[in-house]
């Protein structure tokens, strides 16, 4: 097998003591299973641009694109650049860039106590969410005008297309499809949204109908938070547009025990041999950063999906169930119920990995 070169973006706030720990769970892997990957470390985020400028090269971007097989990375924001535009640049760079309209996150918790819902255990909560990646209001559509006056009026188009409705739908089911899931919802708010989300009504039940095994179900997305807290154990497969899938993946992570449980996949579906982008849910936590207390799991757990996208089966399996044995052991952050910091929940982990793999 070729090396499979992977990008590795710490980014900004508690992203690169996250990475850093990913970083040595790839590094143990490597070792043990003899991976061929080949880690290539980019200074990139906001120190960078604060330094010289720079948010995201097009030679970077290119060689990326043409080398790499995965880019792994922290998180973006920092509150020195308030506008965010190396974040913007960095990660939409990627995510439209690289045309990953898949964004895949997994609602799914480890363990019982991360549930915080009276009466409901981990059993309930197993779900994937399809995030459209590169339209809706993503798209920076729109402007202001008359700034800083009483007239001032701001806008951001949601933008719809017919092809980039249909293939997050399609991907969808055929997850569910390759997954064993009987069930896939589509929640939108074509209620209120009558052009944009009519669209993604029509050709959710159009794309259902070349689906008979799976059941299709709509919801209004103002519901589906209500249902995801009600009773998160009616969905196997969410499918949605990018700004509600941005907002129901974190209200998934509070199921699963916050967002340092959270991990996430940006994919081409259609074309899985194009570089895809891994990265935790979670933000760079900005008041958590160089505290050693960000916890890492989401990170590792984000470690594993990259790892079965690549190709090397079993491994991401080994993490997870090392991370569930963490957390069955308090062996974890205060986010999660333990006491530990950062790089010990880690390296607890770690060393369990290791010698699983002995
Ligand atoms: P956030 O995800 O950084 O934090 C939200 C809450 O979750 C905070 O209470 C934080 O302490 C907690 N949290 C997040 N990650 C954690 C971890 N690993 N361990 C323990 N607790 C954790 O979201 P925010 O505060 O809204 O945003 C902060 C910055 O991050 C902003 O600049 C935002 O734009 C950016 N952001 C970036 C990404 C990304 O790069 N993909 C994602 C979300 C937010
Ligand atoms: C995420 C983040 C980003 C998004 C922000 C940082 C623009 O919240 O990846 O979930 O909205 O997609
Ligand atoms: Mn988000």
């Amino acid at each position: 097998m070729s090396t499979k070169k992977i990008a590795i973006i710490g980014g900004d706030g508690i992203g690169p003591e996250v990475i850093r720990e990913a970083v040595l769970m790839l590094e143990l892997l490597r070792e043990r299973k003899n991976l061929a990957i080949e880690l290539w470390h980019l200074d990139l985020g906001a120190d960078r641009f604060l330094r010289d400028g720079t948010t995201f090269p097009k030679e970077i971007s290119d060689t990326i694109q043409s080398e790499c097989a995965a880019v792994l990375l922290g998180a973006m924001g920092d509150p020195r650049v308030p506008d965010l535009r190396h974040a913007r640049d960095i990660l939409f760079g990627m995510r439209f860039g690289y045309d990953l309209y898949a964004n895949v996150r997994p609602v799914r918790a480890l363990c019982d106590r991360l549930v915080p819902l009276k009466g409901r255990g981990a059993k309930d909560v197993d779900m994937m969410v399809f995030r459209e990646n590169t339209e809706g209001v993503y798209v920076g559509f729109g402007g202001q005008f008359k700034k800083g006056t009483p007239d001032e009026i701001g806008i951001n188009e949601d933008v719809n297309t017919r092809k980039g409705v249909e293939r997050i739908i399609v991907a969808a089911f055929e997850w569910a499809k390759t997954n064993g899931k009987k069930r896939v919802c589509m929640a939108d708010k074509s209620n209120a949204m009558t052009y944009a989300h009519e669209l993604w009504l029509r050709t959710f039940r159009e794309v259902s109908a070349r689906y008979p095994g799976i059941e299709p179900r709509h919801v209004y997305v103002d519901a589906l938070c209500l249902f995801m807290v009600q009773d998160p154990a009616q969905f196997d497969v969410i499918v949605t547009n990018n700004l509600f899938g941005d907002i129901v993946t974190d209200l998934g992570a509070g199921l699963q025990g916050g967002l340092g449980m959270a991990a996430s996949a940006n994919l081409h579906a259609g074309e899985r041999s194009r570089v895809a982008l891994f990265e935790p849910v979670h933000g760079s936590a900005p008041p958590l950063a160089g505290k050693d207390v960000a916890n890492p799991f989401a990170s590792l757990l984000t470690v594993g999906m990259l790892l079965t996208h690549l190709g090397f089966e079993g491994l991401e399996q080994v993490i997870e169930r090392e991370i569930v044995a963490a957390l069955d052991a308090s062996q974890c952050t205060k986010d999660v119920g333990g006491e530990l910091g950062t790089r010990a929940a880690s390296a607890w982990v770690r060393e369990r990995v290791a010698s699983e793999l002995r």
